[in-house]
């Protein structure tokens, strides 16, 4: 039987060391202080947001969530990305995704300072993780999957990480975060995704194995090797009439199934859901350290 990867617990650990980096920025008279914009009304959206304003203010970094209708002009987005860029009291600023289809998501993106991209999305920080440096912001679900891996002692380096998802929030930059040439990187990557052809054939070739394409346990226990760590980066909601929200979440692992022969495992929900928030907090730290260079 698997162990069980705490995420729930590794994130608080993390919180707490957060807690440390904030007394000491406010001893420098730095506030930390992250923005973060909601455009519309998608539920899993709203919830995103209210645990991440609650868990900031569980670290004493304050929060404010500017909330838009999904009638907003791209423009008019534009105009208050630019106005927090300007703020220098801002140090952080989170555009939640997706955007309604009216708005062109990569501009948006490409508007937030890349000195204050805590979600790592900016193209000047996805290319300095593209060519080998670390001194940008790297999106945060990634950097949440490797300090799991780290924390409960399965470095990816030297093995074979198959990362299943391609994209720009989580497989690509995951892929390149284990490639780097350092501890923690050295990894032999493979990236599949919904066009590749027989899945199981190269996921049972994985020593870990990294889940991150939304669609409900994709991955059966025939489709991975006996002793492989599997991280499950997939939040569903697939409906049960039984459940009392009328839905319940489940990964893109077969989790009960997948226990059976895996070495270690990530539960959905609790598994890598609240370190993406707590490497969020870590990354609002990084922009306000910014701030002593001035
Ligand atoms: N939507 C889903 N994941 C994320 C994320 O990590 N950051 C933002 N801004 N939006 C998201």
């Amino acid at each position: 039987m698997a162990t069980i990867i705490d995420g729930r617990q590794i994130a608080k650990d993390i919180q707490e060391e957060v807690i440390q980096e904030v007394q000491a920025l406010k001893q420098k008279s730095i506030h930390p202080h992250l923005s973060v914009v909601l455009v519309g009304e998608n539920p899993a959206s709203q919830v995103y947001v209210r645990m991440k304003g609650k868990t900031c203010e569980k670290v004493g970094i304050s929060s404010e969530t500017l909330t838009f209708p999904n009638s907003i002009k791209q423009d008019a987005l534009i105009d208050v990305i630019e106005k927090l860029n300007e703020n220098p009291t801002v140090h952080g600023i989170l555009v939640q995704l997706p955007l309604p289809n009216h708005i062109d998501e990569s501009r948006i993106i490409q508007t937030v300072s890349p000195d204050k991209d805590v979600d790592g999305f900016h193209p000047v920080n996805a290319g300095k993780l593209a060519s080998g440096t670390t001194d940008g912001f790297i999106p945060c679900t990634p950097v949440g999957v490797l300090e799991l891996l780290l924390r409960t002692n399965h470095p990816p380096d030297g093995k074979h990480v198959v990362i299943l998802g391609r994209s720009n929030i989580v497989g690509k930059p995951l892929g390149l975060l284990l490639l780097l040439k350092r501890k923690g990187g050295n990894a032999t990557v493979t990236f599949c995704h919904s066009r590749t052809y027989n899945l199981g054939s190269v996921t049972r070739t994985a020593d870990i194995l990294i889940a991150a394409v939304g669609q409900p346990e994709i991955i059966r226990k025939d489709m991975v090797k006996p002793g492989v760590v599997v991280i499950d980066v997939g939040t569903n909601r697939v409906e049960d009439a039984s459940a009392a929200k009328g839905y319940r979440l489940v990964g893109d692992v077969d989790f009960v199934g997948v226990s059976e022969v895996a070495e270690a495992i990530t539960p959905v929900p609790g598994g890598v859901g609240p370190m993406t928030i707590a490497l969020l907090l870590k990354n609002t730290i990084k922009a306000a350290r910014l701030k002593l260079k001035e």
